[in-house]
């Protein structure tokens, strides 16, 4: 019997992945580029167990039995299996996944980026793949592929219908800019109404703005945040970051019948950074909204006290509030046994 536990870590994206042109390779209409955060707080973790006495594949997640067979998890197992030297003897052997999320207070950030590249991470550990793997999360959920590396991270659209150089890529490492810290202010913690995943498909068929992002706006923005987190310029990059979370969600509301994300406190919020933005007389704080009300705060070390006093001031109801002390180093092995 084989055993390999790993983890890997969440991503919040600073220019963002929203509409796919292949629905089923998952690739997407634009690069977009993330921060993958600390795992001390929040992170997912699998272990897979191979072994020749298994007489069938499982999969539980929290806890919870899931069905094998479901098409992204299939297109992940195909594609690692498609990659592994099949003289292995696990190669033949079946298997059994735990994955578990250990998100304190259903932090409402999206769990699945984490969960699949963890899965395909310990897959490839398990079947002794070196190489390139991100291409592979990437059939589990788009912005899993960006959770293979800490630090930050760019997701090239790749121009093949293959998909095969729709990959992600290491900008900077996590330790490059020490002082960068992410806070997410839980406005809300239910399961949202539209997934990423429909919500996005619903945009690419209905929204006329998205060209317009895809042709005009995306590219010069990877270009500015990029020099901007290599120059740890924190002007530059937060007020790319908050020009980007905006325009993906003008495109939602571009969408027929429109995909409403935020809500009145996500705006409040959001009114709020920049009026401290402009009392503290620049960008000290960005913020970013994905699929869903909550906000990711991007800030640095020297302005966390005096923003999170504020906060806490102005929103005393908030769900919760979680502190990222930094990025994340790459993904790593937490164990290996062979039994
Ligand atoms: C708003 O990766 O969850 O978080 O590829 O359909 O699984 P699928 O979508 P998903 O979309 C994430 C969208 C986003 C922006 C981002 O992370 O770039």
């Amino acid at each position: 019997m084989k055993v390999v536990t790993c983890v890997a870590p969440v991503n919040i994206a600073v220019i963002k992945y929203w509409g796919k042109r292949d629905e089923e390779l998952i690739l997407p209409i634009n690069d977009s580029i993330s921060a993958s955060l600390s795992t001390d707080i929040m992170c997912a973790k699998t272990t897979i167990m191979a072994s020749p006495l298994f007489k069938e594949n499982k999969f539980w997640l929290n806890g919870k039995e899931q069905t094998f067979d479901s098409p992204r998890l299939s297109n992940c197992i195909k594609a690692i299996r498609a990659r592994c030297d099949g003289a292995l003897p696990q190669f033949t052997w079946n298997i059994s996944i735990c994955s578990e999320n250990n998100f304190p207070t259903a932090a409402g950030l999206a769990s699945s980026a984490a969960g699949y590249a963890c899965l395909v991470y310990a897959l490839a550990q398990l079947y002794e793949i070196k190489g390139e793997i991100s291409d592979i999360a990437r059939l589990g959920s788009g912005s899993a592929c960006r959770s293979i590396y800490g630090g930050w991270v760019q997701w090239h659209k790749g121009d093949l219908p293959t998909g095969a150089d729709s990959i992600a890529t290491q900008i900077a490492p996590a330790d490059h800019w020490p002082e960068m810290r992410i806070i997410v202010l839980v406005v809300n913690d239910c399961r949202k109404k539209y997934s990423s995943t429909s919500g996005m498909k619903k945009t690419t068929e209905t929204s006329t703005l998205i060209q317009h992002r895809a042709k005009n706006v995306v590219d010069q923005r990877i270009k500015t945040i990029t020099k901007a987190i290599l120059n740890k310029d924190f002007e530059s990059f937060a007020e790319t970051t908050m020009k980007d979370s905006n325009q993906m969600h003008a495109i939602c509301m571009d969408t027929f019948p429109p995909c409403v994300y935020m809500n009145d406190t996500s705006h409040a919020i959001v009114n709020l950074v920049h009026s401290y933005n402009e009392y503290r007389k620049g960008q000290k704080v960005a913020y970013t909204f994905d699929a869903g009300p909550n906000a990711c705060i991007y800030l640095l070390q020297s302005e966390v006290e005096q923003f999170i006093s504020v906060v806490n001031y102005v929103f005393p109801q908030l769900a919760g509030v979680e502190y990222y002390r930094g990025l994340s180093l790459p993904n790593k092995q937490l164990d290996q046994k062979i039994v």
